[in-house]
């Protein structure tokens, strides 16, 4: 009976792993990324942008979702935009994030979440970034920040 019961295990192990590694690319079906607290702000009379965020998906080895920062220069205090992330980092080394807001406010930003080398998009509508051009004639203190929902999902794959 034993032996019987080690058998049907051992293949049913052999035929669950060429499945396994087949799921693994390309990603699974209703694979998700859930982002908690997203928020992303220039500070006044400076050109530098803070984001943070947490984020959750599968593959990561610890169920606890990696928490992210980034202080980054847009380039001058009068920027309309916020400022490119190319290299975002997380306190689990599994995650990697970008975020790349066009100069030109009309248009969306694309902010990309990798997992374990699983890149996911998430496209910011412009809407979702506030500029407050407090003096235009000299426009050294505008304040750009996200003012979009602080909780979303990318889903695209
Ligand atoms: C969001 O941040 C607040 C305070 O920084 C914290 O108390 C809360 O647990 C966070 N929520 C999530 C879902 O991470
Ligand atoms: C990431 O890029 C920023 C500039 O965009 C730079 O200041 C920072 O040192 C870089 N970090 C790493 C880990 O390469
Ligand atoms: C992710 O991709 C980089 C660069 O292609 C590679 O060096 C790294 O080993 C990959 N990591 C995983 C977990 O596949
Ligand atoms: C994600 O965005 C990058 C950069 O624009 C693009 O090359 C890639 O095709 C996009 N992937 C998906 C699934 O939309």
């Amino acid at each position: 009976m034993k032996i019987t019961s080690a058998v049907l295990l051992f293949a049913g192990l052999t035929t669950a792993a060429p499945t396994d590694e087949g799921k693994a690319c390309p990603p699974p079906a209703h694979l998700k990324y859930h982002i908690t607290n997203f928020s992303a702000a220039k500070g006044h009379m400076s050109g530098y942008c803070r984001y943070e965020f947490d984020v959750a998906g599968p593959r990561m080895a610890t169920p606890k979702p990696a928490h992210c920062t980034a202080y980054v220069d847009a380039g001058f205090s009068g920027a309309t935009w916020l400022a490119l992330v190319w290299n975002g980092t997380c306190d689990n080394d599994a995650v990697k994030w970008t975020f790349s807001d066009p100069v030109d406010p009309s248009g969306d930003a694309l902010f990309q979440v990798s997992i374990n080398n699983i890149t996911g998009n998430y496209t910011v509508p412009a809407k979702d970034i506030t500029v407050w051009l407090n003096d235009e004639p000299n426009p050294f203190d505008n304040d750009v920040a996200y003012t979009g929902p602080k909780e979303f999902y990318i889903t695209e794959f």
